[in-house]
């Protein structure tokens, strides 16, 4: 028995291996929402231009809307042997509705067919993703906005640097995740465009108007080419460059916050629900769901590196390379959400320990700039005013000082440029509050900033 699909050629049935080889029923099932959906849309078209009458179009959409609700109820009867979604669905819809269910795929290929779906479901997971995203991004904004006036150590090569205010800190992550939203909205536009009508290759005989079918599946408009329409999949690789970049800003925050929930640094709590234990160690409290988003990462530059290579030399026009889109696709999709959900339940619920915080900043000379941009404002060179207070932060290690806790003498011994209101620059509500410009860490500025993209977002 050959493929009822295309065995009409053939004198024996495909090996055993080969069919279960090159079947993806078994990862393609998951697109028949958006497979159904376009068939009823083809159908609609065909009998808009006279292919089909229009019982025949009633015929089709209901039996379609049967075989939707068998597989939601897991009452659909998957086979191997009928290949893909596609294959699968169109034999139940002949098994009901006898002949007419033939007709179906009049000027249609699977070839447009799966180009279609791919880009439908896509669509409807960036827009999901896209929900995610805002989610994220407000409850960043708001964190910030609690915790504009929160002073931690900010840090180059991981040494405390200069303090910053830990809305501040917030808000930036903030910045790297609305370049990702916007990318993904870009991303959009390219994926909306409808390959219906390309059938095989070279479009169809058939009076059809891709222009009704692309309205009724709220595509922009048809692709303009039907080579391209079913080989490109560079929309794909888009989509898994933007989730790359994504994947990367979240490992780079996962990092952050699996340093600060340690003893070493204890800037923050995370609540127990979004941590683990250990089965040996009693005392453990392991904040897993960063890391695991941090490890995440991995597999999402691997899937956009497959997809290169996917698609890299293929010839115009649809090679069954393509099938192998999926998997990548899929797994990249649930990953994005995932890690997304994690987070934009997670942001909202971190505890800053303010006191920890301060004491990391004040421990770590982070005011040792301010320090030298006051001695030029009276009148010293940077470079010497740089050494200057390089002696005095030695002085301080020797004697376990802060600068803001020594005396004006024993400032004095380094310059005498230095007054008694030095310490005003000295202390770290006075260096965060002089950064008083836009995009500056400034409590005033990290509460306008926060604003800014508060608006920004409900902009969208
Ligand atoms: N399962 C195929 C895919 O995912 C559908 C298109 C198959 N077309 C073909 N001519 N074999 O790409």
């Amino acid at each position: 028995q050959t493929n009822q699909s295309w065995g009409g050629r053939f004198s024996e049935p495909t090996d055993a291996f080969v069919e279960q080889f090159t079947a993806s029923v078994n990862f393609d099932r998951r697109l028949f929402h958006h497979d159904i959906r376009g068939s009823i849309a083809h159908a609609t078209m065909l009998a808009r231009v006279g292919v089909l009458t229009l019982d025949e179009r009633d015929a089709i959409i209901q039996g379609l809307g049967e075989i939707e609700r068998e597989i939601e109820e897991g009452a659909f009867p998957w086979s191997v042997a009928l290949e893909d979604v596609h294959m699968n669905i169109e034999a139940r819809l002949t098994e009901k509705i006898g002949i007419t269910g033939k007709k179906l795929h009049t000027g249609r290929s699977r070839n447009d067919q799966i180009a279609t779906d791919i880009r439908l479901y896509l669509r409807d997971e960036i827009d999901a993703i896209d929900a995610e995203l805002a989610r994220l991004r407000d409850g960043l904004i708001e964190l910030a906005t609690r915790e504009a006036d929160t002073i931690m150590p900010g840090f180059t090569h991981l040494q405390t640097a200069q303090p910053v205010t830990f809305g501040h800190h917030l808000l930036a992550w903030q910045e790297m995740v609305a370049r990702d939203h916007e990318r993904l909205r870009d991303c959009r536009k390219r994926v909306n465009v409808m390959p219906l009508g390309a059938a095989a290759l070279a479009g169809t005989t058939y009076p059809i108007d891709r222009h009704v079918t692309a309205e009724l599946l709220g595509f922009e408009r048809p692709a303009e080419n039907s080579l391209d329409a079913v080989s490109d999949r560079d929309f794909a690789i888009e989509f898994a460059a933007l989730a790359s970049l994504l994947l990367m800003h979240l490992s780079r925050m996962s990092e952050e916050l699996v340093l600060w929930t340690s003893a070493q640094f204890d800037f923050i709590d995370l609540p127990d629900r979004f941590c683990t234990g250990s089965s040996i160690m009693p005392q453990k409290k392991n904040p897993d769901v960063p890391e695991l988003v941090r490890g995440k990462s991995g597999r999402v530059y691997g899937h956009l590196m497959s997809l290169l290579t996917l698609m890299k030399s293929q010839p115009l026009a649809y090679n069954k390379d393509n099938q192998e889109d999926k998997e990548p696709l899929f797994d990249t999709l649930d990953t994005v959400k995932g890690c997304l959900r994690a987070f934009a339940d997670m942001i909202p619920a971190i505890e800053a320990r303010a006191d920890s915080m301060y004491e990391a900043a004040r421990r770590g000379f982070s005011t040792a700039t301010d320090l030298a941009d006051y001695l030029v404002r009276a009148g010293v060179a940077f470079r010497d005013a740089h050494e200057i207070v390089g002696q005095s932060v030695a002085y301080g290690i020797e004697q376990g000082k802060d600068l803001s806790e020594m005396t004006l003498d024993e400032l004095r011994q380094f310059s005498a440029a230095i007054d008694e209101d030095v310490f005003e620059v000295l202390t770290l509500e006075g260096s965060v509050a002089a950064r008083n410009h836009i995009g500056g860490t400034a409590p005033d500025q990290v509460r306008a900033a926060a604003q800014r993209a508060r608006d920004a977002l409900s902009a969208l």
